[in-house]
């Protein structure tokens, strides 16, 4: 166990804990801090020992590359070889901001940072907590979302204390972050960027600033194979996932509450603990339908986690996985969740889903 010193910032200690942060990093310490898209676990990215530090708090496969985190434009060229002429396009239209883009790496950079990879992700955030911490520790900080692997990405301070208390050497709690879901991941070694993870930033997004993107196909095929009803389940990696089995609902927009009014009804009669994350406009149809049927008794055993409103995805996305978080908490056996469409940010909400599922996508 470590002693963690845990800081919840404010304007008054602002700037001391940051300097202390940043010393801990440049000592090769673990430091867990807010960025825009979730929280993020620090280490110095060229200090291979410091490295290890964050995989063995994680409990995170080693083959699993790290994304580097820089404050400053000059921080970029001595951990690249080479640049595609587009790249400056995106530097100028997203950074700071939440997309990471993978070039081939410099030698200077471990192969430990990058699980093994010739090639390393890079990303300067925008949250102002990442670059002044960045600034302080003046090395690039390697970290990958600050949660125990497999489980949701951190968006509040609270879930980084529960998952890297004793952990990790510090944890700076900002507050919650603003968007909710992880970078966009692009690839940008060859003539035209590819996506490899979904993000707030959007394919459309990207060819509107370069003129061509292409998403992984590995990433296209799930999706292709989502029109089947039942996935297949047993993926990979679980991911994203909370204790509680989460299973997924899309499609037209009454059929998916009618099922969800059909599911609420059978857990709740059986004494199952359900939550459910749905639209504020589901929950004000919802609850109508369910009124005349549910005792104030059976009430005990549905919690609604509303994720905003149909027309504002980003709310979606913003409370997805503090919702999966405090449903667990709340000791719910199951999660139905209400799916999205793949409009924008929704792209990256469905393959969230898709992890957390582990393939239980169902379409009404
Ligand atoms: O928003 C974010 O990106 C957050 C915050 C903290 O910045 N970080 C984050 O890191 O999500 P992590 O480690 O949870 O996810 C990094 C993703 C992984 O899917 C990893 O496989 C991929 O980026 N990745 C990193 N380097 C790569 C590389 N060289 N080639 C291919 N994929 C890479
Ligand atoms: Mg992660």
């Amino acid at each position: 166990m470590k002693e963690t010193w845990i800081v919840e910032l404010n304007e008054d200690n602002f700037k001391s804990s940051i300097e202390k942060a940043g010393a801990l990093l440049k000592a090769g310490k673990t430091v867990a801090f807010p960025t825009e898209t979730v929280y993020g676990l620090g280490a110095n990215a060229l200090d291979e020992k410091a490295i290890l530090g964050i995989y063995e708090a994680k409990g995170r496969p080693s083959d699993n590359p790290l994304i580097v985190h820089i404050s400053s434009l000059e921080m970029l060229a001595p951990l690249i070889e080479r640049k595609q002429p587009y790249v400056e396009k995106l530097i100028r239209a997203f950074w700071p901001g939440p997309i990471a883009m993978i070039f081939e790496k410099a030698p200077g950079v471990p192969l430990k940072t990058t699980g093994g990879l010739n090639t390393v992700a890079i990303r300067m955030p925008s949250h102002p907590v990442a670059l002044a911490l960045i600034d302080a520790a003046g090395v690039p900080i390697a970290a990958p979302s600050a949660n125990i692997s497999g489980k949701p990405s951190p968006t509040v301070g609270k879930y980084v204390v529960c998952d890297m208390n004793g952990r990790v050497d510090g944890i700076l709690d900002g507050g919650e972050v603003a968007v909710g879901l992880e970078s966009t991941v692009i690839d940008v070694t060859g003539d035209f960027p590819v996506i490899l993870r979904p993000g707030k930033i959007t394919k459309a997004q990207i060819i509107e600033v370069v003129g061509a993107c292409e998403v992984d196909p590995a990433l296209e095929e799930k999706d292709g194979s989502l029109e089947v009803v039942a996935r297949a389940p047993g993926m990979k990696y679980r991911h994203y996932a909370p204790d509680a089995k989460v299973s997924v609902y899309y499609g037209d927009y009454t059929q998916v509450l009618i099922e969800l009014e059909a599911l609420i009804l059978e857990r709740v009669k059986a004494k199952r603990k359900v939550a459910v994350l749905l639209f504020e406009e589901d929950y004000a149809f919802l609850s109508k339908l369910l009124a005349p049927q549910l005792t104030e008794k059976d009430c005990e055993y549905v919690a609604y986690f509303l994720q905003g409103s149909i027309k504002q995805l980003e709310t979606f996305a913003k409370n997805l996985f503090r919702n999966l978080r405090e449903a667990d908490e709340g000791a719910c056996e199951e999660i139905l969740i209400r799916g999205v469409s793949e409009e924008g940010i929704g792209k990256a909400i469905m393959n969230r889903l898709e992890k957390a599922s582990e393939g239980r996508i169902f379409k009404i």
